[in-house]
């Protein structure tokens, strides 16, 4: 009896319907379907009955109202400015796609591309994505603090500008708009051997700014000498030492562009130039490239570079710098365990975990995966130099992602180069406010407030 009960009230629910429902037949526009009510009435319904339509009131169609519309009306002048464009982009990526439609095809490839295969590069930036953060909750997260001491000094950011060379080939301002927004953020900017702007014009750019100088070290010491020397009165507390450039590494996009310094005037260059009328414009109409280092140079870049590098280096050649230069010294390019403590007992401040960007060894060791073992030697050895990482940084939970694993600081090059092809001085700017943004949103997503709350519980490497 009780369960009959049950039953009857399964099968015959009492649905309440709106007092706005309308009835309606059921009806199908599917030739195949079945045409007669008989077939199409639900079995507990009378074959040709009417049925009530279930469709509450607020979902009935009806014609809008100007009252309706009126706040949903949000019409705006379309901006087509560079200025609305790269306020739009909200990724690196975003940037990367407006530098490759601004810059012709060699310098843009020159530098996007890396060497060889490119296996490096993808490997790098996989390794960033190849990670689950683990958050903890409940934090008061309100207040986000991405300030850090690298090198003894202040940056406002964990993150600066890495050395890269012919800068003012990818977008005429170059140099002198890495080192201001770079200034502007109270980060340090990196001046290479083969930038395309001299120690001294950086420096009068960027007075405030904390800049560092790389050094490509050769063993005629008067040539080295000269350039630290310069370096040093110019106010650079950092020098950074390339040591993974024994030789250049095998460019394949350069080679297949022609790449030269600076761009000749071919047909594919000319035909290239007419779609990006701009960016010749401010090549043709700005000063022509001079070199951080050297004189003016023409040839193709795969030659400058050889004359640039030094096979015949060795840690002697380090210990001789040691002893010259008096500010805090880092080694840029460590791959192994090994040499990270090498070029630390031979008085190095601090290592880069680089493998250049992946533009030498192509199937190099990559520096995230590198990071833990190396801080695990160093706090082994009690030791307090800085660790610092770059190659494949894309975003800000990147850079988060290195910290908590025991990076003390990082470095962008691509990142920035981006910006600067997509916009100058001012696509610089956003690329900094767009890893920023994403470090402080990913630094609360994860319960922390300071970068010394990271640790490497936040960050599992998946598949470990
Ligand atoms: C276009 C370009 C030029 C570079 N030139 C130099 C250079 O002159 N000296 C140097 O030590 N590293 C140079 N690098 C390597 C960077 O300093 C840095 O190690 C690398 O860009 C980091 O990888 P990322 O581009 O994925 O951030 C260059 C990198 C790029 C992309």
């Amino acid at each position: 009896m009780w369960l009959d009960h049950m039953h009857y009230s399964v099968v015959q629910p009492q649905i309440p319907y709106s007092e706005a429902a309308v009835t309606q037949t059921v009806e199908s526009n599917n030739p195949e379907a079945p045409t007669t009510p008989r077939d199409t009435a639900p079995p507990n319904q009378a074959p040709g009955m009417s049925i009530p339509s279930r469709i509450p009131a607020a979902l009935k169609r009806r014609i809008p109202k100007y009252s309706d519309l009126a706040p949903l009306m949000q019409f705006k002048k379309p901006e087509f400015s560079r200025a609305a464009k790269l306020q739009r982009a909200s990724t690196i990526w975003d940037l990367r796609d407006m530098a490759k439609r601004r810059t012709p095809q060699a310098p843009f490839d020159y530098t996007d591309g890396a060497a060889e295969a490119e296996i490096t590069l993808r490997r790098a930036r996989e390794a960033f994505l190849d990670i689950e953060f683990r958050p903890g909750i409940l934090r008061n997260v309100s207040s986000i603090d991405l300030g850090t001491d690298i090198l003894g000094e202040p940056s406002r950011l964990p993150v600066g500008i890495a050395p890269t060379g012919f800068t003012r080939m990818m977008q005429s301002e170059g140099e002198y708009a890495g080192s201001q927004a770079a200034e502007a953020a109270g980060i340090p900017y990196t001046l290479s051997t083969m930038g395309t702007a001299s120690i001294e014009d950086v420096a009068e750019a960027a007075p405030n700014g904390r800049n560092w100088f790389q050094l490509y070290l050769w063993t005629d010491r008067d040539r080295s000498l000269e350039l630290i020397e310069r370096a040093a009165k110019a106010g650079n507390d950092t020098l950074m030492v390339t040591v993974d450039t024994a030789v250049a590494g095998a460019r394949l996009r350069d080679v297949r562009n022609g790449m030269t310094i600076p761009p000749a005037l071919t047909l594919k260059t000319v035909l290239d130039a007419s779609y990006r009328p701009a960016w010749w414009f401010n090549f043709l109409t700005h000063e022509p490239l001079t070199f951080a280092s050297l004189s003016r140079y023409t040839g193709t870049v795969a030659d400058l570079i050889n004359s640039m590098f030094d096979p015949t280096l060795t840690f002697e050649d380090l210990d001789w710098l040691r002893e010259t230069w008096k500010g805090k010294l880092v080694v840029k390019g460590i791959q192994t365990v090994d040499d990270a403590r090498k070029v630390v007992d031979h008085g190095a401040d601090g290592v880069v975990l680089s493998n250049h960007g992946g533009r030498q060894l192509d199937r190099a060791p990559i520096p995230f995966h590198l990071l833990p073992a190396v801080k695990e030697a160093f706090t082994k050895d009690n030791s307090d130099a800085a660790i610092i990482l770059d190659t494949g940084i894309m975003s800000g939970a990147d850079i988060i992602a290195a910290l908590a694993l025991g990076a003390d600081f990082t470095l962008i090059g691509r990142a920035y180069l981006y910006g600067l092809m997509a916009g100058g001085r001012a696509g610089v700017d956003r690329a900094i406010q767009i890893l920023e943004k994403d470090m402080t949103r990913t630094m609360a997503l994860l319960g922390v407030s300071k970068l010394s709350e990271l640790t490497p519980d936040h960050v599992r490497i998946l598949g470990k």
